[in-house]
């Protein structure tokens, strides 16, 4: 773009780079530092924690969702990037990257989340657990999926293309 950026191209892909560092800083603080801390406590306990964490957390997954829908396809409706017809090759990647890790987290979310919550609050323990692990395993692709989407979004305009 040679033109300088007008402001609400500008402020659309401030709350994209904010929504990003939400949900992926959010999955790598639940994955990495907290999951581990947690690894020797007693499962009840562990259960009830993340009872109370996972809920707050993917509201604020929700929230990003929101936010990175609205202003990555508002700035591809709006022109901004050249539109669906102009628009570059990292755009596309980010694009499918992103829509696969939405796809995951509904699942997550309508799935074992919603499984998890019910066996936690009837005190079902083992498949509590159990939920649990498959939540886990999804946040996993997701965050790996995360950081490359991020890496993808934030160098595509460096490309030589
Ligand atoms: C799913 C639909 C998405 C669309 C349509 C979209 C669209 C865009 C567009 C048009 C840009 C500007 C690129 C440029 O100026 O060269 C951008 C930047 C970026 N995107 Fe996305 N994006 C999506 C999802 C995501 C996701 C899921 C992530 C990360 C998890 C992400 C991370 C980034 C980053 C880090 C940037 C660069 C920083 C910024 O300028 O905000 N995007 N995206």
């Amino acid at each position: 773009m040679k033109e300088k950026p007008m402001l609400s191209y500008t402020l659309a892909l401030a709350i994209h780079a904010l929504a990003t560092l939400a949900w992926v800083g959010g999955m790598i603080f639940a994955h990495l530092i907290l999951r581990p801390a947690m690894a020797d406590m007693a499962l009840p306990l562990r259960l009830a924690l993340w009872r109370r964490v996972l809920p707050r957390f993917f509201a604020v997954v929700w929230g990003s969702i929101i936010a990175l829908l609205l202003t990555g396809y508002g700035v591809l409706f709006l022109g901004y990037r050249g539109g669906f017809t102009g628009g570059a090759v990292h755009i596309d990647i980010m694009q499918i990257t992103g829509l696969i890790m939405i796809a995951n987290f509904i699942y997550l979310y309508f799935g074992p989340f919603q499984a998890f919550k019910r066996r936690v609050d009837t005190e079902d323990h083992v498949k509590a657990a159990g939920s649990l692990n498959r939540i886990r395993h999804i946040v996993a692709i997701n965050l790996i999926l995360g950081l490359f989407t991020t890496a993808i979004g934030a160098t595509g305009t460096l490309w030589a293309y």
